[in-house]
C-alpha cells in the first residue's frame, strides 16, 4: 500500500513536473482569434471594405454620393459651414451639415453631422432609451481646447462653381481646396498637396433610415432582388457575435472616409497594436497584414505579435512622413474604428519610364460603427511640429511626480504586508535602487476593492512606513468592477446612488471579472466621478497613507463573459449614451477620475498622482502612465516592446512601458537580463509578473545576472536628472521621451523603418538593447555625421549614414552618446530616487566636430504643482570657445526664490568632458567664475589621452557650484579647441 502510493505520488510528481514544464518552458501560448471579430464579421467594417471594393473595381469614385450645397456654404470667422447632401435613390436627398475650423499651426478640424439623428428625427426599435444623436461629446474628454480656436484671418475664395478655395496660416501658407461634387477636399501646404479626403470615394455616412422588414430572399425572385442590390443589410439591425447579439436599436450609423497622404511613404501612429513602428499594408499581399488595424479597446489574452489586432488601448491618430515633411490626421472618434492601409507607387516623372524610381503614395482609409465624422488634418512639417500640434488639441503628458520614472516591482503577488517588507529588505541587502512595490488584486479581501485581506495584509500601513522611511512608494490595484455582494459598502453607495454603467434596457448591468458576479462604475457620470473621489480618503481606504498610489486595469471595460470580453454595446452610459458610441472612451474616462480622486484625499495636501492604467484613448497622457498588457517572457516580446513604446511617443502618450521579464511564463536568466537592460529605457519601467510564475525579484537570479541587472538599474538612477528633463520636455513640447531613427533624424530615408534603437529625448544618448538570445553584439545605425561615443568606454565611432558592430556581452548595454550633448547625472547610489534629492550632479559634456555642447537640465521639487508657480531649476549648459556656461531658462514665479534656496547647498561635484581637446594635457586646473562670487576660483583639471579607438577625455573636479545659479568655466584661453583626436 506504502510502496503503491508512493509510486503514484511518483507519477503524480512526474505529471505535475510535466505541466510546470509545459506551463513555464512552452512559449508557444496564443491569442483566442475566435473571441475578437475580424473585419468580415464586424458588420460596418465589412460593409464599408465592400463599398471601398465596388468603387474600386468599377473604377468610378465620382461615383460617391456625396455634394456639397454651395448655396448652403457660410464662411465667418475662421470657420465654414454648410451642408453636404447625401443622394439616396430610395430615401431621397439626406442632410449633413459640415463644418470645417481653419485652426492655428496649419491645423483644420472638419466635422460632418446627420441632420435628422441631430434633431433627434428618428425612431428607436426595441423600445430603446439610448441617445438618439450621433455622440458628440469625445471632444469634451479628448481635446483640452488649446488648439482649437478658428483663424479668423483664413480667408475663403469661390475659384468655380463646383471648387472653393480656403486659405490661412501666417502667410496664408496653407490652403484647402474643397471640392463640391462629390465633396473632396485637398489640403496643401505651400506648394504641395499633402492630405486628400475622399479621393477614392470611399466616404459614407450611414443615415438614419427606418427598418422595412423584407420578405426572406428568395433566390429565384429576380424582381425581389433588384429592392437593393448593392447593400448588404444582414448586419444592419442586429449582429450576434460569439453568442452574444447586438441590438443596434439605431441601425446602422458607422462612418467612413478614405483619406490619402500623396507622397508619403510611411505612416505611423494609430496605437495600440503589437509591430512595426511604421505601419503596413493592410489589404494582402506579400509581408501585408490581411485585415485593417482594429480599434476597439479590448482585454486580449495572449495578445499576438505582428498583428494589426486591437490591443487595450486607442489613439486614433496617424502621422505621414516623408524626407523633410511630416502631416498627422486625428480621427476623434470612440467608437469601433478600423483603418485599411495601402500604398502605391507612381513615377516621379512618367517620362522617364521608371528609371528615376517611383513615388510612393499612402492610401487610408477609416471606419467607424458610429458617431460623428470628426478628423483633424495637421499639416506640420516635422515630427516635432506636430507633436506640438497635437499636445494643443489634446493636452501634453502630465510632469510626473519623480520616484514615478524610477523602478518599479511588481508581480502578481505579492502575498501580505509581510512579504512586502521582506523583499524591500532584500532589495537593500542587495544594494539594488528601487522606488516602488506593488499590489496586484489579492490584497483585497475577496477582490472587493478598497478592503484589505485581513489575514494576509493586517497591518499595511505599518508595511507603508517601512517603505516610507527609504523615500519609497505602495500603489495598489484598484479596477472598475464592484463586486455584487450585499453589505460591501463600494457596491451598496454605488447602486443606492444609481452610479453604475446600465444594460439596454436601462437596469443596472451585471457582468463578471475577478470578483465573480460585478458591476461597473460608469465614469461618464459626473455625480459618479464625485462619489469616487469619496472612496480615496485616508479615513475611507483605510490602511492607505500619503505614500500609496494607483493602479488602474481592465478598464477597457474587460467584462469576463462580455461579446469580446467587454461590455454589451447597447449597454447604456450616463446620458443614455450607447457604450458603442463611447466604448474607447471608458477606460479613460476612468482612470481620470482616479487622478482627481487622489488629488483630493487630503485637504492642503495637493501632490502630483500616479496613475498606471491599461486602456487609453487620446488624452489619457494627461492624467496617467500605461503598460502594454500581458505580454509573454520570450525574445519575441522583448523585441515587440520597443516599437510598441517608440509608438506610444508617436501618439502623443509616451509614460509608456512594457513588463519587464514578460508577464505569462518564465524568463530564462539571459532573457531577463537583457529585458532589464532594455527595460531601463522604458520611460514607465516596472517589472511584473503572473501569478503562476517563479518569484524573480533582481536579487533572486545569482550571480552574474544579479550584479548585472543592479548595474543596469543603477544606470537607469544615474540617468534620472536626464529622465526628468526629458520628461520636462514631453510636459510642455509634447515631444517623445524615447524617439525613434525618423523623429530625430527626419531627413534620413534609411531610418524610416528602424524600430529597434532610440535616443532617450534631445540627450544625444543613443540605445539598442540586446534582443536576441546568445548575441554579444548589435549593429547600430548612425545617421548624422556626428562622432558617436560609447557611454562606458568612450570609444569612437563616426557617423554619417553608417552601421557599427558594437560589442555587447551580456554585462553591456550597447549605449551611445552623439557628439554636441551635455548629460546631467547623479552619480551616488541610493536606495531610493527620493533619497538622491540633495545629492550633487555630475555633468557629461560630450564634444562634436567643432569641439562644442549644449544640454539642459530640469528640475524641481519632484511631488508638488509649486513648479507651475516658479518653484524650479531650468538650465541650460553650454561649452563652446573654451568656455563651459550655466545659464537660467527658467520663468521666473512667486516661488522662485524660496526655492532656489532650498536648492543653495547642491552642487555640480563633477564635469566629465569627452572628446577633450589635445590641449587640455597641458591644463592641470581651469578657472570657475560663479554668479555672485567675488573674482573666482579654480577646480582641478585631470586629463586622460585617448587611447586606441577611445576618445580623450577630462575631468575637472568639485567646481562646487550650485546647481541654480550661472557660473562659468574657463579652459586655458585662447586656444582653438576643436577636437583634435
Ligand atoms: C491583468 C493585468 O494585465 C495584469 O497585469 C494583472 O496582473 C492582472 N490583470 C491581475 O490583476
Amino acid at each position: 500500500m506504502a510502496r503503491s502510493s508512493r509510486r503514484a505520488s511518483t507519477w503524480t510528481i512526474s505529471c505535475l513536473s510535466f505541466l510546470l514544464l509545459v506551463l513555464f518552458v512552452s512559449p508557444a501560448v496564443t491569442v483566442k482569434h475566435h473571441d475578437f471579430k475580424r473585419c468580415e464579421q464586424s458588420g460596418f467594417c465589412k460593409r464599408n471594405r465592400a463599398l471601398a471594393d465596388s468603387i474600386t473595381e468599377q473604377g468610378n469614385p465620382e461615383s460617391s454620393p456625396y455634394q456639397l450645397d454651395a448655396a448652403s456654404i457660410k464662411f465667418t470667422d475662421g470657420r465654414l459651414e454648410g451642408s453636404i447632401i447625401k443622394t439616396v435613390q430610395e430615401t431621397g436627398p439626406i442632410k449633413l451639415p459640415l463644418t470645417v475650423a481653419f485652426l492655428d499651426r496649419g491645423n483644420v478640424r472638419v466635422t460632418i453631422d446627420e441632420e435628422k439623428r441631430r434633431k433627434g428625427d428618428i425612431e428607436l426599435r426595441h423600445g430603446s432609451i439610448a441617445r438618439k444623436e450621433r455622440y458628440n461629446e469625445a471632444g469634451a474628454w479628448a481635446l483640452t481646447g488649446a488648439g482649437l480656436h478658428a483663424q479668423k484671418a483664413a480667408s475663403l475664395k469661390k475659384i468655380s462653381k463646383d471648387l472653393t478655395e480656403v486659405s490661412w496660416g501666417r502667410d496664408h501658407e496653407f490652403k484647402a481646396l474643397i471640392h463640391h461634387t462629390p465633396f473632396a477636399v485637398e489640403f496643401w501646404s505651400g506648394e504641395d498637396k499633402q492630405v486628400v479626403f475622399n479621393s477614392r470615394g470611399f466616404m459614407n455616412v450611414e443615415h438614419w433610415r427606418p427598418k422595412i422588414d423584407r420578405p426572406a430572399a428568395d433566390t429565384n425572385n429576380s424582381e425581389q432582388q433588384v429592392v437593393n442590390p448593392t447593400e448588404d443589410e444582414s448586419t444592419w439591425w442586429e449582429e450576434t457575435f460569439g453568442g452574444n447579439t447586438d441590438s443596434k436599436p439605431k441601425g446602422p450609423e458607422s462612418v467612413a472616409m478614405d483619406i490619402a497622404f500623396p507622397g508619403y511613404g510611411h505612416v505611423y501612429g494609430l496605437a495600440e497594436h503589437a509591430g512595426p513602428l511604421s505601419l503596413k499594408q493592410t489589404r494582402g499581399g506579400d509581408g501585408n497584414y490581411d485585415q485593417p488595424y482594429r480599434m476597439y479597446n479590448s482585454d486580449i489574452f495572449e495578445y499576438e505579435l505582428d498583428s494589426p489586432m486591437t490591443l487595450y488601448g486607442s489613439i486614433p491618430f496617424m502621422q505621414a512622413h516623408k524626407k523633410d515633411s511630416t502631416v498627422g490626421v486625428f480621427w476623434l472618434n470612440a467608437a469601433e474604428t478600423w483603418v485599411d492601409i495601402v500604398k502605391s507607387t507612381h513615377d516621379a516623372n512618367p517620362l522617364t519610364l521608371g528609371l528615376t524610381g517611383g513615388i510612393v503614395d499612402t492610401h487610408t482609409h477609416w471606419m467607424s460603427e458610429s458617431g460623428l465624422l470628426d478628423v483633424f488634418v495637421m499639416l506640420g512639417q516635422s515630427p516635432k511640429e506636430l507633436a506640438k500640434s497635437y499636445g494643443e488639441l489634446t493636452g501634453y503628458t502630465q510632469l510626473p511626480a519623480a520616484f514615478s520614472i524610477g523602478y518599479h516591482q511588481c508581480r502578481w503577488n505579492y502575498v501580505s504586508d509581510e512579504d512586502v517588507k521582506d523583499v524591500d529588505r532584500k532589495f537593500d541587502k542587495f544594494n539594488i535602487p528601487y522606488d516602488v512595490i506593488w499590489l496586484d488584486i489579492e490584497y483585497t479581501d475577496d477582490k472587493q476593492y478598497f478592503t484589505w485581506d485581513p489575514l494576509n495584509f493586517p497591518d499595511p500601513i505599518s508595511m507603508e512606513k517601512q517603505l516610507d522611511e527609504s523615500e519609497r512608494k505602495l500603489v495598489a490595484i484598484i479596477d472598475p468592477h464592484i463586486k455584487n455582494k450585499a453589505g460591501y459598502f463600494v457596491v451598496d453607495e454605488m447602486k443606492s446612488k444609481d452610479l453604475a454603467v446600465k444594460n439596454k434596457e436601462n437596469n443596472i448591468f451585471e457582468g463578471w471579472c475577478w470578483p465573480g458576479s460585478s458591476h461597473w462604475i460608469d465614469a461618464f457620470n459626473p455625480a459618479a466621478r464625485a462619489w469616487w473621489k469619496t472612496l480615496f480618503t485616508y479615513d475611507r481606504f483605510k490602511g492607505t497613507m500619503h505614500n500609496v498610489w494607483l493602479w488602474n486595469d481592465m478598464n477597457e471595460p474587460s467584462v469576463f463573459n462580455g461579446p469580446e470580453i467587454t461590455m454589451p454595446r447597447d449597454n447604456l452610459h450616463h446620458g443614455n449614451w450607447e457604450h458603442r458610441d463611447v466604448h474607447n472612451i471608458n477606460g479613460m474616462s476612468f482612470h481620470n477620475a482616479t487622478y482627481h480622486a487622489l488629488l483630493e484625499r487630503k485637504k492642503g495636501e495637493v501632490r502630483r498622482p500616479f496613475v498606471l492604467t491599461r486602456s487609453f484613448y487620446a488624452g489619457s497622457q494627461r492624467t496617467s502612465a500605461m503598460w502594454t498588457g500581458d505580454n509573454q517572457a520570450n525574445w519575441e516580446h522583448l523585441v515587440a516592446s520597443i516599437p510598441m513604446i517608440l509608438n506610444q511617443g508617436v501618439s502623443g502618450f509616451p509614460f509608456a512601458g512594457a513588463d519587464v521579464g514578460g508577464f505569462f511564463g518564465n524568463p530564462s536568466k539571459e532573457l531577463q537580463t537583457r529585458w532589464y537592460q532594455a527595460g531601463i529605457f522604458y520611460p514607465f519601467f516596472r517589472g511584473h509578473a503572473h501569478i503562476d510564475t517563479r518569484r524573480r525579484e533582481p536579487y533572486m537570479l545569482g550571480e552574474p545576472y544579479t550584479s548585472i541587472m543592479t548595474k543596469a538599474l543603477r544606470l537607469r538612477y544615474m540617468l534620472l536628472p536626464a529622465w526628468y528633463t526629458v520628461f520636462h520636455e514631453a510636459s510642455i513640447d509634447g515631444y517623445p521621451i524615447v524617439r525613434s531613427q525618423y523623429y530625430v533624424h527626419p531627413e534620413d530615408e534609411k531610418g524610416f523603418e528602424l524600430d529597434d534603437q532610440f535616443y532617450l529625448g534631445s540627450t544625444g544618448l543613443l540605445a539598442k538593447p540586446v534582443t536576441t538570445e546568445g548575441a554579444e553584439s548589435v549593429d547600430i545605425y548612425l545617421s548624422d555625421n556626428e562622432n558617436y561615443y560609447d557611454y562606458f568606454d568612450y570609444t569612437m565611432y563616426s557617423g554619417g549614414s553608417k552601421t557599427h558592430r558594437v560589442v555587447a556581452p551580456l554585462d553591456k548595454i550597447p549605449l551611445l552618446m552623439q557628439g554636441g550633448h551635455i548629460i546631467p547625472r547623479k552619480d551616488r547610489p541610493r536606495k531610493s530616487s527620493g533619497l538622491m534629492k540633495w545629492d550633487p550632479y555630475t555633468l557629461v559634456v560630450v564634444l562634436n566636430k567643432n569641439g562644442e555642447a549644449e544640454g539642459t537640465l530640469y528640475t524641481d521639487d519632484g511631488e508638488t504643482f509649486d513648479y507651475e508657480q516658479g518653484a524650479f531649476i531650468h538650465r541650460r549648459f553650454t561649452l563652446e570657445n573654451g568656455q563651459m556656461k550655466s545659464t537660467d531658462v527658467a520663468t521666473k514665479g512667486a516661488k522662485t526664490a524660496s526655492y532656489l534656496k532650498t536648492m543653495i547647498d547642491v552642487k555640480v561635484e563633477k564635469i566629465i568632458v569627452v572628446g577633450a581637446p589635445a590641449q587640455w594635457s597641458k591644463l592641470d586646473e581651469v578657472s570657475v567664475t560663479a554668479e555672485g562670487a567675488k573674482g573666482s576660483t579654480s577646480a582641478e583639471l585631470i586629463y586622460h589621452g585617448a587611447v586606441g579607438g577611445k576618445a580623450a577625455w577630462a575631468v575637472i573636479r568639485g567646481p562646487g557650484t550650485s546647481i541654480g545659479e550661472d557660473w562659468t568655466i574657463s579652459f586655458s584661453p585662447g586656444h582653438d579647441h576643436k577636437s583634435e583626436l
